[in-house]
């Protein structure tokens, strides 16, 4: 992406703070552990890991755990300026589908979003990314 509207320094440290996340997760059942990093508009950093379940669709991503973790501590009005998401594996793990959805609801529509790619971390605006989230229009 173009990285004119991105703090390097800044991403670098969400990064920090989602792999230091990614060590908390409870993955017996995957071995994939994730740690997701928010920077909220207020300032605020959150993080989460993933939470597996026995009955695994129970399992909560980490960037989910940390946008629930947000808004239960910061409340309805939060905005995500930027997100940050490692794993523990080496492995690539863009956010998932369900993941982008549920961001899409308190995200900045350029919001950068760091994540482990194929070559190395990649960084994307999150509308780049998921560019046709799901609305609810009625008449
Ligand atoms: N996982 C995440 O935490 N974030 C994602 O965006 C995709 C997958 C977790 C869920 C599960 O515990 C493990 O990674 C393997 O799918």
């Amino acid at each position: 992406m173009d990285q004119t509207n991105t703090n390097e320094p800044e991403m670098m440290k969400l990064l920090e703070q989602a792999r230091q996340a990614a060590l908390q997760a409870y993955a017996p059942y995957s071995h994939f552990r994730v740690g997701a990093a928010l920077l909220l508009a207020n300032g605020e950093i959150v993080t989460g890991a993933n939470v597996e379940n026995v009955s695994f669709g129970l399992t909560i991503c980490a960037e989910r755990t940390a946008l629930v973790k947000a808004v239960s501590q910061f409340g309805p009005e939060i905005r995500v300026e930027a997100v940050a998401v490692a794993n523990l594996n080496e492995a690539a793990s863009p956010p998932c589908g369900a993941c982008r959805q549920v961001l899409a609801e308190f995200i900045k529509p350029d919001a950068p979003v760091i994540f482990p790619a194929a070559a190395g971390n990649r960084t994307m605006r999150f509308n780049e990314l998921f560019p046709w989230a799901f609305e609810m229009k009625l008449k």
